[in-house]
């Protein structure tokens, strides 16, 4: 796929169902007692992923568009897959269906491509273990394949070192079956779409500071769920909007959680126009249309609490960082390291073929903007995020942009191309 430097973008885009909030809406349905319709689902890669693992284990999942009716069995209703699941390519998949596996009757492999056999699985390993959980990497390395001989679990309150939802949420899910409370707190707090979730459908979660603890649940009840739009996604028009002169874009139906929220604070602080418009924050996952206007950014220092808010944001904040005036400092993103490619990496070594002046540090990036870039061949590494940030950042760039693996932004974003391209003039 290739990209050359564009006129003014002008139109409005939908964005499609938060990537955490379709998983985690299969999830649960699956689990819960009675019918569950989930309307505005995202039928990318990485959630279809998660439906095959729940149809595997005897859920009725029917798709359809956008809707999805998930025939959930009960906290006690998953059967013992035939096979192994198969996780793909997605995290979000692998350790939260770990949290559930955990606790059941019965044992099973999980395993996913190679992108996900050399993610860390420790994280979840030692506190599902710590839980009384039978959970082993297969090849003792750490990483999936992971074999879970489901037992009795009991409640613990565990300290992460990390601040992550995934390591939150299998800890949580496992806590639905355990004997006593779960508590889990964390360095900052990461996104709570569980915690949201799992009190609408009849859970106990308490949140106070950055500890989330929950109580055993009878059953979950199962219902219906308007996923709102991914903020990780519409992150790419904010961006293109700001960067690319006289464009002018109406993002409709944002998420616009505040533990997802710090995309918006950083557009801002760098000075770009933004405006939040028919804001709904009647259902526990607020949403707005985002209006955003081409604007000249400076560069602003990124760093601590808000980094959780923002983590699959960095790469498309890094390339934006690029056309601001002065220096953008990222820090504290190690977890950058650890998603579906190393982010921090993949972004200097692309933005540098790009003509950009920028450096990695141990825990993030330090971007000097202002320098014009040029077209240059991207390696996207097959991760979604980097494919899309180069997309927007070709469109800035003198000469051609080509992006190799470029459908690999099918993991969340299966419209991508067709929806940037429809802004063109
Ligand atoms: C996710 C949490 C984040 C994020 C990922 C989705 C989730 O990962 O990067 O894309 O749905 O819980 P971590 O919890 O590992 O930071």
């Amino acid at each position: 796929m290739k990209f050359t430097k564009a006129s003014p973008l002008k139109g409005e885009i939908t964005i499609p169902g938060d990537k955490s909030v379709s998983h985690r809406s299969v999830m649960l349905g699956s689990i819960a007692k009675g019918t569950t319709e989930i309307s505005h689902f995202l039928p990318g890669a990485d959630c279809l992923s998660t439906i095959s693992c729940f149809r595997k284990m005897g859920i009725s999942i029917e798709i359809n568009g956008d809707s999805v009716i998930v025939k959930g069995n009960g906290l006690h209703g998953l059967k013992k897959p035939a096979g192994i699941l198969d996780c793909g390519n997605s995290g979000t998949t692998t350790r939260l269906i770990s949290g559930i596996l955990a606790a059941q009757d019965f044992d099973v492999t999980l395993t996913g491509d190679d992108s996900i056999k050399k993610r860390p699985m420790k994280r979840i390993i030692e506190p599902l273990s710590l839980m009384g959980a039978d959970i082993k990497s297969i090849s003792d390395n750490g990483c999936a394949p992971l074999a879970i001989s489901g037992k009795p679990l009991h409640g613990i309150h565990y300290t992460s070192k990390v601040a992550s939802a995934q390591i939150k949420s299998s800890i949580l899910l496992a806590g639905l079956y355990a004997e006593g409370e779960t508590k889990v707190t964390e360095p900052y707090r990461s996104r709570n779409h569980s915690e949201i979730m799992l009190n609408y459908f009849g859970a106990d979660v308490k949140t106070e500071g950055t500890t989330a603890c929950i109580t055993p649940a009878k059953e979950l009840y199962g219902n219906k769920i308007a996923v709102p739009g991914d903020i990780s996604s519409a992150a790419f028009f904010l961006a293109a909007g700001l960067m690319v002169p006289g464009s002018e874009i109406l993002i409709k139906n944002a998420g616009i959680n505040p533990t997802r929220d710090g995309i918006l604070s950083v557009c801002r602080d760098m000075g770009g126009n933004i405006t939040l418009l028919n804001e709904n924050t009647d259902s526990g996952e607020p949403t707005a249309d985002i209006l955003v206007k081409s604007s000249s950014l400076h560069g602003i220092t990124i760093e601590g609490a808000i980094i959780p808010r923002l983590i699959d944001e960095l790469p498309m904040i890094a390339a934006m960082a690029c056309f601001a005036e002065g220096e953008t400092i990222i820090k504290d993103a190690g977890e950058l390291k650890v998603k579906e490619s190393n982010r921090i990496e993949v972004m200097v070594r692309n933005l540098s073929a790009m003509g950009a002046d920028v450096e990695e540090t141990e825990y993030g990036m330090i971007i000097r903007g202002g320098k014009p870039l040029h077209g240059a061949v991207i390696d996207s590494r097959l991760d979604h995020r980097i494919a899309m940030t180069f997309a927007v950042t070709g469109l800035c760039a003198e000469g051609e942009t080509e992006i190799l693996g470029a459908e690999c932004v099918n993991i969340s974003y299966p419209g991508f191309y067709h929806d940037l391209q429809s802004l063109f003039q």
